[in-house]
């Protein structure tokens, strides 16, 4: 073919790709990039405005008692979000959401069982800053405690942002805050575990994938083979 007709094609597809087809996604993974702001690449500036905000924030007593907000990591065109409950000591210290022993072993699900990276997906939290049970001393170990309503209330908007600006496909919800607040439910993590759920953000449209925490994993090894299961359904959706 000459090369002027392989140009010709090239720029319609990707035309066609940056259009929202999601048939056309050369030059991107499938499962990537669903709005038509984050096609155009767009979303980073949405989302740099979200992480502004958040690093300013002071809505909840939280942002008075944190060393660093926790905006969240990775890839903003991913096509699978990973939210947690919130930042913990390490989390808190460093400014980066999973970066303990949680964190590490997410790391590893994700990549021996989904066989992608931390750089492929985004992951962030319900609420953005360190819930501590004794704030007056961040310095210390085994401090943390979940977000309160009130909290989760005040900081949801930015994840609600976060999810409409990155448009995922699948959101996977670790652990029962998480679950029950994506899901405005009461239900727990083991009855919520090994179903999709769907979703709606403001016309975007995601799957919803609960599972255990990596940090009730590190205490309840036994449950991995659970979480297998999960991924599973991940794999199926993405
Ligand atoms: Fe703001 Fe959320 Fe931090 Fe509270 S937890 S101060 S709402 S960013
Ligand atoms: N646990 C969470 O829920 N989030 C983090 O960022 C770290 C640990």
């Amino acid at each position: 073919m000459p090369s002027a007709d392989r140009e010709k094609i090239r720029k319609y597809l990707e035309f066609r790709r940056d259009a929202g087809d999601e048939g056309f996604w050369i030059g991107r993974r499938p499962g990537k990039a669903r709005s038509k702001e984050n096609a155009a690449g767009g979303s980073a500036g949405g989302l740099d405005m979200v992480r502004k905000e958040v690093l300013n924030c002071r809505k909840c007593a939280l942002g008075s008692q944190r060393l660093n907000a926790c905006f969240g990591d990775g890839n903003e065109k991913t096509g699978i979000m990973f939210i947690g409950e919130g930042p913990g000591f390490e989390e808190d210290h460093r400014g980066h959401v999973f970066v303990g022993r949680a964190g590490k072993l997410l790391d590893k699900i994700i990549s021996t069982t989904l066989g992608l990276e931390r750089k492929d997906v985004f992951i962030t939290n319900i609420v953005k800053c360190h819930p501590m049970k004794d704030p007056s001393n961040p310095e210390k170990r085994m401090n943390d405690r979940p977000p309160s309503e009130d909290e989760i209330a005040q900081c949801i908007p930015y994840l609600r942002r976060q999810i409409e600006l990155i448009c995922p496909r699948v959101i996977v919800a670790l652990g029962s805050p998480s679950a029950k607040t994506l899901l405005g439910t009461t239900e727990g993590i083991t009855r919520l575990r090994g179903r999709v759920f769907d979703l709606e953000f403001n016309g975007v449209k995601v799957k919803l994938v609960p599972t255990y925490h990596p940090a009730y994993l590190l205490r309840n090894p036994t449950k991995k083979s659970e979480v297998l299961e999960d991924t599973k359904i991940i794999r199926s959706l993405l």
